[in-house]
């Protein structure tokens, strides 16, 4: 039991009500739950130091009391300033056995609001371990990848002996993080290569995080190996398009409670969250025009009887917009500039650059206004008004509370496993981006599958010698899409 427990969140004594609603999870939560049972006795993640810098929600406090149950210690800060819910990261601190005064919890370093220096100081406190031989982690769970970016680019600025100044960022949350790493090289010159060397592997979330994953590997960067979670087929196909779905709109109706219904709708991308959200509206009523870069992902949007467009043909008339894409400068100022008196524009792609808040904020005479926490007006000098929700990050997270536990237990699951795989089998993973084999993505789907009282089919065997797979599975090749 921990009772010098250093954290910080906002409030402990929420930790009641977090507790009561981590329970009602955990029974949503059956892919968690059942590896929890599984792992139980054998203990496989003892001796896994985790870092862990993942939206610090109900959901994930059920990750964070798993991956503890299975013998791991860990640290934990969210991955966003807004999106955290403060109830569930007080229980996470004072755990199911402390209270408030005595919390016997796990450190958490994270509440809803951060500013952005908070938001990397959180970064680097969940990063930085005190008793241990490296002062670091010896496992990262990521979600979007900035514990493990920070971690590589304090390595290569200490190899370098020098960051560059702040003066050269070329943002205010660039700027941040020039700091921060200014300072770590000044304490401790060796801190994060020290930390890196210990660090047996990251387990990556999400679609942006993979793809900076993937980015620093082709470029020989990458400091240890790294499994994509995200493509597994039970996180992106449920995660980000069913998640999505219920999310997207309760973020809309929290924030503005806009009747949906009959209204037109752009949703920038149809990947797996543009189709999730582009779903949940048109199931509202909404008239959804879909914008899209990739023939294959416009024509299935077109198959699947939404309009396709340019954002600058539909801009004059839409009423609500939402990016999906996980790029940049998808709505620019000059687009917000056309839009309709008080049109909604909200994000749920990772980072905050899709929409261009900096843009917008520099049109002259634009006055931002604070409905309420996460929700702005932004009024143009003719009086023109437009709503932007949780300025521009990701707004399913920031105007509600993010995915429902069903689906999270998916990606959890999947999570959990990872971080088996890579602590427990090191030597089978050399530096590199992974996914999980598809047997145990089966497996995931499987452990679903009764909470919802479906029944599968029994392969007999002559079938599975027909169709050239075992009874066991898997039983798609790794080609097929799903
Ligand atoms: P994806 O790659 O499946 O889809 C993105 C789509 O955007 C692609 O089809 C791409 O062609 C399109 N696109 C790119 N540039 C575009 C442009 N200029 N205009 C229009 N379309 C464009 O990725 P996925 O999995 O859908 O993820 C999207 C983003 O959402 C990522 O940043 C990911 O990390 C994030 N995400 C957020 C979640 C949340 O809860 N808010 C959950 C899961 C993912």
């Amino acid at each position: 039991p921990t009772t010098d427990l250093d954290y910080k969140v906002a409030d402990l004594s929420l930790a009641e009500f977090g507790r009561k609603e981590i329970e009602l999870a955990e029974h949503e939560m059956p892919g968690l739950m059942s590896i929890r049972a599984e792992y139980a006795a054998a203990q496989p993640l003892a001796g896994a130091r985790i870092t862990g810098s993942l939206h610090m929600t109900v959901q994930t406090a059920v990750l964070i009391e798993t991956l503890a149950a299975l013998g791991a210690e860990v640290r934990w800060a969210s991955c966003n300033i807004f999106s955290t819910q403060d109830h569930a990261a007080a229980a996470v601190v004072v755990g199911p056995e402390g209270t408030p005064e005595h919390p016997r919890g796990v450190p958490v370093f994270a509440w809803k609001g951060e500013t952005l220096e908070e938001y990397w100081w959180c970064t680097e406190q969940a990063l930085t371990w005190a008793n241990t031989p490296t002062g670091g982690p010896n496992m990262i769970l990521d979600d979007g990848g900035d514990a493990t970016v920070l971690v590589h680019k304090g390595v290569e600025y200490e190899k370098a002996g020098a960051a560059p100044s702040p003066d050269t960022a070329d943002n205010e949350e660039h700027r941040v993080i020039l700091e921060l790493l200014n300072r770590t090289l000044t304490e401790n010159p060796q801190k994060w290569t020290q930390a890196a060397s210990e660090i047996r592997g990251v387990t990556e979330e999400t679609t942006t995080g993979v793809h900076r994953l993937y980015e620093m590997f082709q470029a020989g960067d990458l400091l240890f190996p790294a499994i994509n979670v995200n493509d597994s087929v039970t996180k992106s196909k449920f995660d980000n398009k069913y998640g999505c779905r219920h999310s997207l709109i309760d973020g809309i109706n929290r924030a503005t409670d806009t009747l949906i219904g009959g209204k037109t709708v752009v949703v920038c991308g149809y990947g797996d969250v543009g189709k999730g959200s582009a779903e949940s509206l048109r199931g509202q009523g909404a008239r959804v025009i879909i914008t899209e870069i990739d023939p294959i992902c416009a024509l299935q949007a077109a198959m699947d009887g939404y309009q396709v467009a340019r954002l600058e043909d539909v801009v004059e008339t839409a009423d609500i917009f939402i990016t999906t894409t996980g790029n940049k400068d998808i709505i620019l100022a000059s687009d917000m500039a056309r839009m309709k008196h008080q049109a909604i524009v909200g994000n749920i792609g990772h980072f905050d650059n899709e929409i261009d808040i900096a843009g917008l904020a520099a049109v002259p005479g634009i006055v931002k206004d604070e409905v309420k926490p996460q929700v702005h007006t932004w009024t143009f000098p003719d009086g023109k008004k437009l709503i932007v929700l949780s300025e521009g990050r990701l707004l399913n997270l920031g105007n509600a509370t993010g995915h429902p536990s069903f689906v999270m237990s998916n990606s959890f699951a999947n999570q959990t496993i990872a971080q088996i795989e890579l602590f427990t089998k090191t030597e089978e993973y050399p530096v590199g981006v992974y996914v999980l084999p598809k047997h145990l993505d089966e497996k995931v789907a499987r452990l679903h599958l009764d909470a919802l009282g479906a029944r599968l089919t029994e392969l007999r065997p002559e079938q599975a010698a027909y169709i050239g797979v075992q009874v066991e599975g898997p039983y798609k090749p790794d080609h097929y899409r799903y």
